[in-house]
C-alpha cells in the first residue's frame, strides 16, 4: 500500500485523521511530529499515533534549527506583520512542511497530510512550500476536507476505538512553538470583548506582574543575540528563559485585529515575550549601528520579509535574495542593549556596541564637543533653500505664514 506522511501533533483532530485517511484514501499512515518546543507533552504521543492506527510513527526535535534558520533570520530581518505578530506560527510552518517532505522521501511516501483548517493562512503555507519542494506529492488536509464538528469527530474517534487525547475542555483555538502561542476563536471573535484571564498562559496579568523592574542585558553579534548577563547560551535555552522572565513581568502580550491572507479579518491573540524583548532590543542595537540611510531602507525590507513569511513564500526566489541583503546588513549589529520589563512594558534602557556610530564628540554638548558649529551655518541656507524659494515664488508674500493657508480658505 502507498503510505503518507502525516503532521501529527497527538491532538483529536489528527488523531481522528490518521484513520479518517485510511479510509477515505487507503493509505498507510506515518506520523510525524515535530518538537519546535510547544509546550504540549510529547511523551507518549509516538504511542498515540500508533494507537490510532499508524504503521509507523516518528519523532523529530527540531528546536535548534528552528531557532538558527528560521527565529534568528526573522529577528535579524525585524519581520513583525503588521507591526503586532512577531510570526511564530508562520515561521514554524516552512520548518514543518520541509520535514514532511523529506520523510516522505525517506520512508518512500507519495503524500504528505496535515491538519489545517480552510479558513486559515497555514494550509496555504503548507500546500505551497510541499509544492515547491516536491511537486510529485500529494497534498491531504483531513480537517479541511471532512467537515465534521467537534462532536462528530468525537463521535468518530469512539467508533473507531481512537484514544481522545485528555486535554481540558477550551474553547480557543491555539497553536504555540518556542518563538510564541496563538490563541484564537471562542470569546475572541467578538472583537469588543477583552480577553479572559484563561487565555494566557505564558504571561501575568500586568497587575498582578513584580513592583519592582527586572534588567537584562543582551548581547549581539551580527544581529543575533548570544548572550543574557553576561552569560553565553545557546539559542533554545536563550529564549527559553526570556519567555519566563518576560511573562513573569507580563510582558509579551498582543491583541489585535490581522489581514488574513486568505481575505479575512480575524481577531489574534498572542504571547511572545522573548520576541517582544529580542525584536526592541535588536531595533535600539540598528539604531546605534546603521546609518539613516540603512535604516530607513530596512524598514522596507522588514515589511517585505514578514508578508513573505506570513504568505507562506519561505522557499521563494525573493526569500534568497532578502537574505543576502540581510547578511551584510547585519554585519555591525554587534553589542548590548539593557531591557528593563516592568509591569508589562519593555523598554530599552541602555546600548553600547563596539561598532557604534553615536559618536560622544559630536554628541556631547560638554566640554569634548568637536563639532564644526560654524559650518552648520552654509549647511542650513542650502538645505532650505528649495522652500525659500518656492514659497516666495509660488505660497503667497513675505511676511504671510504659507503652511497655514489651504486653497479652501483663500476662496
Ligand atoms: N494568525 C497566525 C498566523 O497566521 C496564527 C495562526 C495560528 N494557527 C492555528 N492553527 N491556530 O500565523
Amino acid at each position: 500500500m502507498d503510505k503518507v506522511v502525516l503532521a501529527y501533533s497527538g491532538g483529536l483532530d489528527t488523531s481522528v485523521s490518521v484513520r479518517w485517511i485510511q479510509e477515505k484514501y487507503d493509505l498507510d499512515v506515518v506520523t510525524l511530529t515535530i518538537d519546535l518546543g510547544q509546550e504540549r507533552e510529547l511523551d507518549g504521543v509516538r504511542e498515540r499515533a500508533l494507537k490510532s492506527g499508524a504503521i509507523e510513527a516518528r519523532l523529530i526535535d527540531a528546536k535548534a534549527t528552528f531557532v538558527e534558520h528560521f527565529i534568528w533570520p526573522g529577528l535579524q530581518a525585524g519581520a513583525v506583520y503588521e507591526d503586532s505578530y512577531y510570526l511564530a506560527t508562520a515561521l514554524g510552518r516552512p520548518l514543518i512542511a520541509w520535514l514532511l517532505v523529506d520523510t516522505a522521501h525517506e520512508v518512500g511516501a507519495t503524500a504528505v497530510a496535515h491538519g489545517s483548517t480552510g479558513k486559515g493562512n497555514d494550509q496555504v503555507r503548507f500546500d505551497v512550500s510541499v509544492a515547491t519542494l516536491d511537486p510529485d506529492l500529494r497534498v491531504i488536509a483531513p480537517v479541511r476536507e471532512w467537515k465534521m464538528t467537534r462532536d462528530a469527530e468525537l463521535e468518530y474517534a469512539e467508533k473507531h476505538g481512537i484514544e481522545v487525547p485528555i486535554t481540558k475542555e477550551s474553547p480557543y483555538s491555539v497553536d504555540e512553538n518556542l518563538w510564541g502561542r496563538s490563541i484564537e476563536a471562542g470569546p475572541l471573535e467578538d472583537p469588543w470583548q477583552e480577553p479572559a484571564r484563561d487565555v494566557f498562559e505564558w504571561t501575568v496579568d500586568s497587575s498582578e506582574a513584580p513592583d519592582d523592574p527586572a534588567y537584562v542585558d543582551i548581547e549581539f553579534e551580527s544581529g543575533i543575540p548570544v548572550a543574557l548577563d553576561g552569560e553565553k547560551l545557546d539559542g533554545v535555552e536563550l529564549i527559553q528563559r526570556l519567555h519566563r522572565l518576560g511573562g513573569s513581568h507580563g510582558v509579551g502580550r498582543t491583541d489585535h485585529i490581522e489581514n488574513r491572507l486568505v481575505g479575512i479579518k480575524s481577531r489574534e491573540v498572542y504571547e511572545a515575550p522573548a520576541a517582544e524583548i529580542l525584536h526592541s532590543a535588536h531595533r535600539e542595537l540598528e539604531k546605534l549601528t546603521l546609518s539613516k540611510d540603512q535604516k530607513r531602507f530596512k524598514n522596507h525590507v522588514s515589511n517585505a520579509y514578514a508578508d513573505m513569511v506570513y504568505n507562506g513564500q519561505w522557499f521563494s526566489a525573493l526569500h534568497r535574495e532578502l537574505a543576502a541583503y540581510l547578511k551584510v546588513n547585519q554585519e555591525h549589529v554587534t553589542g548590548k542593549v539593557r531591557v528593563k520589563l516592568h509591569k508589562g512594558s519593555c523598554t530599552v534602557v541602555g546600548r553600547e556596541s563596539p561598532k557604534s556610530l553615536y559618536q560622544m564628540h559630536l554628541a556631547t554638548y560638554g566640554q569634548e564637543d568637536a563639532y564644526d558649529h560654524d559650518a552648520a551655518i552654509g549647511f542650513i541656507k542650502i538645505h532650505g533653500l528649495s522652500q525659500q524659494t518656492q514659497a516666495r515664488i509660488q505660497l503667497g508674500s513675505p511676511g504671510q505664514t504659507p503652511i497655514l493657508q489651504t486653497p479652501a480658505d483663500d476662496e
